[in-house]
């Protein structure tokens, strides 16, 4: 009897704790961890699969019974060695989004909310990958309700053609952009408040969301989203034919390229077609067959973002970052990144500048010069200050300079942006960071660390409530460069503080010194393109019949297509540099192979 009462008893509580929220598309059951709940594996668009794979994600359809929620769903489909954390269950049918919340924003309604994009350059890592403890604690304990949704990877997402009615690209961006559609319209059921979301991101989460904070064709209204952070984020776009010339390798090594024969009588769109329905044919698993099968013969390519409308304006890479949305930052990145990977990669090409080449050949000449001191090109420049910048890798001023780009542009604009640098020299490699608040790669945390972890929680929750991080951190100052060292010492008593001048060698070489001999090459390069024109039109060409003017037009079109032919032989030839390209978030470097 007493028994019978306790089982009641158990069963009574099981019922009245297990909680079932309603949403617009059918009910879920969700988990509960005390006073905390998650909603997991619950869809926010169809299944992108058949017809649909390769296609914008399309709206969910509405299920009736209460679905179950506990449990995570499979990863998007990967299966890199570039990670340390391959996903062991994957499947297409993978738009699903992880919610986690409280009974206290359950009741209140009204808790600001965070949606957290992951890293791996839209190739690998997960939505469920992450720490549910930490998560909780980060954000939940703090009142924040957390959302992290998945988005396609890899080929999946990356079946680029220059027709966008056949297959739109950047598909991995319209995938993120529906889960904030359905945050917007759903996360009130969750406990939080759809005027209060935070974009939040790292390593390359954090690239896309600066992305999608300055894409002026998004989020016009701000109801996506109303403020962003970007940690450890590089930025980085590669041409459009270098995307569609990876797809066709695809497609070529899954067999699935239209005969040359019959391409004779085809239009390139048609081709295109063809090729996107055998694709559409296969099984899933046989296409990521077929993408580690290229990777390990050196093409891991099938990644990143493409400068393409209609989601991002019709601009040049750098142009991007010159008319932001109204939306606060937070952004930084770690003291070390990846100063211990020597990689060389293209930084001015990396960085957008106009004329890379020239940038590029001079920054490789100032460094050799630099370090073996005396004749510099920058005579102004010290050693040291070289000195500096071999301290940092090409891979880690991939992130910090950029970082700084966007900072500026923030600034120059009137928008509050809050820099950060996280120098406790322990770990203060790329995703170190990251354990504090989402507990991937975990260690051993000293008495130092305990401290940094709950800066680094309270800062970016601060930021996402409250909209400044508080303690101490202040808004950058754009002249001052000011930036929040986050830094604890116990035996020293130092604490985290605003600093002036962040990496300011650094930027000083980049973007003042080289924006500064970029400028140059290009009126260079319009002067030379007016002098031999007008000298040449001197010349007796009487007997060709050309009048002057045409002359002119000849000589224009000549030089433009020597320098058209010099930058495409520059392209073709760099390729499989960019194959080489910089791996944010996969940890494992030393397993990458080197082509052929
Ligand atoms: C990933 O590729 C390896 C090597 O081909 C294979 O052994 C493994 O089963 C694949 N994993 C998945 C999840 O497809
Ligand atoms: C998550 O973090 C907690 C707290 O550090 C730890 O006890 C637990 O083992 C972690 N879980 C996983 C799956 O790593
Ligand atoms: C270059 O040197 C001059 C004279 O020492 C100094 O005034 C100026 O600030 C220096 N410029 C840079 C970029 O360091
Ligand atoms: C750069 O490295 C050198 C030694 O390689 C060291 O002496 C110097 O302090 C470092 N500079 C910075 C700013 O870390
Ligand atoms: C803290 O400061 C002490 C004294 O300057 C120094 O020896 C120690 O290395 C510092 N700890 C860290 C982790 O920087």
């Amino acid at each position: 009897m007493k028994n019978l009462r306790f089982i009641l008893l158990l069963a009574f509580i099981k019922v009245s704790i297990s909680i079932i929220i309603s949403t617009s598309y059918g009910k879920l059951n969700g988990k509960h961890v005390g006073e905390y709940h998650s909603f997991k594996h619950v869809p926010f668009a169809k299944p992108p699969i058949g017809e649909l794979r390769f296609q914008k994600p399309e709206t969910v359809e509405l299920w009736n019974d209460v679905r179950e929620a506990v449990d995570y769903g499979p990863a998007c489909m990967s299966n890199s060695t570039w990670t340390k954390s391959p996903q062991k269950w994957v499947d297409e049918d993978c738009l699903h989004i992880n919610i986690f919340t409280s009974n206290k924003c359950l009741k209140s309604k009204n808790c600001p909310v965070a949606v957290y994009i992951h890293g791996g350059e839209l190739s690998f890592d997960s939505a469920v990958m992450f720490n549910d403890t930490f998560m909780f604690d980060t954000f939940v304990k703090r009142d924040v309700v957390l959302l992290v949704p998945a988005f396609r990877l890899g080929i999946f997402s990356h079946f680029v053609v220059e027709d966008q009615s056949i297959a739109p690209t950047n598909l991995a961006l319209y995938d993120i952009l529906k889960s904030f559609e359905f945050v917007k319209s759903e996360v009130h059921n969750f406990g939080g408040d759809n005027k209060k979301i935070t974009v939040f991101g790292h390593s390359y989460g954090g690239t896309i969301s600066s992305m999608l904070t300055f894409s002026t064709e998004i989020n016009q209204d701000l109801s996506l989203f109303q403020k962003s952070v970007s940690m450890s984020g590089h930025q980085y776009f590669e041409t459009l034919e270098l995307h569609m010339e990876r797809a066709q390798r695809f497609a070529k090594h899954a067999n699935c390229l239209v005969d040359p024969k019959q391409a004779e009588t085809m239009t390139r769109s048609e081709q295109d077609r063809l090729t996107m329905k055998c694709l559409q044919a296969k099984s899933g698993m046989e296409l990521l067959r077929v993408q580690r099968s290229l990777e390990e013969a050196g093409y891991s390519d099938l990644k990143g973002v493409v400068l393409r409308e209609p989601i991002f304006p019709k601009v040049k890479p750098m142009e991007l970052w010159n008319s932001p949305n109204k939306i606060p930052m937070l952004t930084g990145c770690t003291k070390i990144e990846f100063d211990h990977e020597d990689e060389v990669i293209p930084l001015a090409t990396v960085f957008g500048f106009d004329n890379p080449k020239e940038c590029d050949e001079k920054y490789r000449k100032d460094l050799k010069e630099g370090t073996v001191g005396e004749q510099s090109s920058l005579k102004n420049y010290s050693k040291l200050v070289f000195a500096d910048l071999v301290n940092h890798t090409d891979k880690t001023m991939a992130i910090t300079v950029p970082t700084k780009i966007r900072v500026n542009k923030l600034l120059e604009n009137g928008i509050p942006v809050y820099l950060y640098e996280f120098t406790y020299p322990k770990h203060a490699k790329h995703a170190d960071d990251l354990y504090y608040i989402m507990g991937v790669h975990p260690f051993q945390e000293d008495e130092n660390e305990i401290h940094l972890k709950k800066v680094y929680q309270d800062m970016f929750i601060n930021f996402i409530k409250y909209g400044h991080p508080g303690d101490g951190f202040d808004r950058s100052n754009l002249e001052k460069s000011s930036y929040f060292d986050v830094y604890w010492n116990e035996t020293t008593g130092e604490r985290p503080q605003m600093r002036n001048d962040f990496e300011k060698k650094v930027m000083d070489y980049w973007l003042k010194d080289m924006m500064e001999f970029d400028r140059k090459i290009t009126e260079e390069k319009k002067k030379s393109l007016e002098k031999p024109s007008l000298r040449y039109t001197k010349l007796d060409l009487s007997g060709s019949g050309m009048d002057q003017s045409s002359h002119l037009l000849f000589l224009i079109f000549m030089v433009l297509a020597v320098f058209i032919a010099g930058f495409f032989v520059g392209k073709c030839c760099s390729s499989r540099k960019d194959n080489l390209y910089v791996r944010l978030d996969g940890r494992n470097f030393e397993t990458v192979k080197h082509f052929e």
